[in-house]
């Protein structure tokens, strides 16, 4: 079965557990139990949650299942109420509507070996990849850190898929937090890193890959990192809507997106910071400046679509197609 990237479906929650402290796993089908579009390694579900709230999570299950969806979801303290509505609110057999499973964070199938560097709840896209790497014979290491062993998500079923690949550190035990910069050091010939976690693990990981060639290490972020460039002060630019048949002026200190919803657009969003592809928009004529953290360098260099909560133009005019 496939999805258009606009198509949605209906799906009910079948199982819903505890899987660690402050996570549940939820385990999603199709509401008529027909067959789900394929998915693959490190891919994410866009869900529309029953109070409104659009989501992105990570697909943890083997991507070869086309029966089932199975995401875990981490309680944030500083969250903006998704988490918080899945843990308080959602239970077994409520339904509602996703989107096509998309990736950011492709596995490359050429790569000699992988290190996975997770923490936390970003563990969930590395399971996938994990599972491709046990199903697909191919070698692979886990380093993977935790508050605490009881906050350590899918630690059962990674020690079932090979404990002895993986290098645990939990900060209660260890007395801190991991030096992920330390594993990046000893790379194999041919390696290549996927890390997905909390910032600082994050920023450091890509800190210690300063020295190797570009390709290396690859990111999934689920925030937009607080030292990137962000957008930068730049000028007015006018935006055209082919369309619509109508025409705004974006002030330096707006985005498009928030032009376009005072202006009675309404267009899908989620993270508003350039990190959920939710908010792509296609661009028609002018040049998108992109300041998001999902598009790849060829789609950058094709300028054929722009996340518009964040990116901009350099353009007197840019014309999307809304
Ligand atoms: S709303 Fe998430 S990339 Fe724009």
């Amino acid at each position: 079965m496939s999805l258009a990237p606009t198509e949605k479906l209906t799906v009910k929650v079948a199982g819903y557990v505890a899987e660690a402290k402050d996570v549940v796993l939820l385990e999603l089908r199709d509401v008529h139990d027909g067959v789900l579009p394929r998915f693959e390694p490190g891919a994410h579900i866009e869900m529309h949650l029953p109070n409104g709230l659009i989501r992105h999570y990570s697909l943890l299950n083997d991507s070869r299942e086309t029966d089932r969806y199975v995401v875990a979801v981490g309680r944030a303290a500083d969250g903006r109420g998704g988490s918080d509505y899945v843990h308080q609110r959602l239970a077994q057999g409520a339904q509602f509507q996703i989107g096509a499973p998309r990736n950011n964070f492709p596995l490359d199938p050429q790569a000699e070996s992988y290190l996975f560097i997770a923490g936390g709840i970003g563990i969930t896209p590395i399971m996938s990849m994990i599972r491709w790497c046990c199903a697909n014979g191919r070698a692979w290491r886990l380093v993977y850190a935790a508050r605490s062993r009881q906050r350590a998500a899918l630690y059962e079923d990674i020690r079932l898929l090979g404990g002895a690949n993986v290098h645990w550190h939990f900060d209660d035990e260890r007395g801190g937090h991991l030096q992920a910069g330390d594993f990046v050091r000893d790379l194999g010939r041919g390696e290549q890193i996927y890390c997905c976690g909390p910032q600082p693990l994050m920023q450091a990981v890509q800190a210690a890959c300063a020295g190797h060639h570009d390709g290396i290490a690859h990111f999934e972020w689920f925030s937009a990192p607080d030292t990137e460039a962000r957008p930068a002060e730049s000028g007015a630019f006018e935006i055209q809507l082919r369309r619509s048949g109508v025409s705004f002026m974006v002030p330096p200190d707006k985005s498009i997106l928030e032009v376009l919803e005072e202006n009675g657009f309404s267009i899908p969003f989620s993270c508003r910071e350039g990190t959920c592809r939710t908010c792509e928009t296609g661009v028609c004529s002018g040049t998108p400046e992109h300041f998001d953290y999902v598009l790849s360098a060829e789609e950058r260099a094709a300028g054929k679509s722009m996340m518009v909560c964040v990116s901009r133009t350099s353009d007197p005019v840019l014309c999307l197609d809304l």
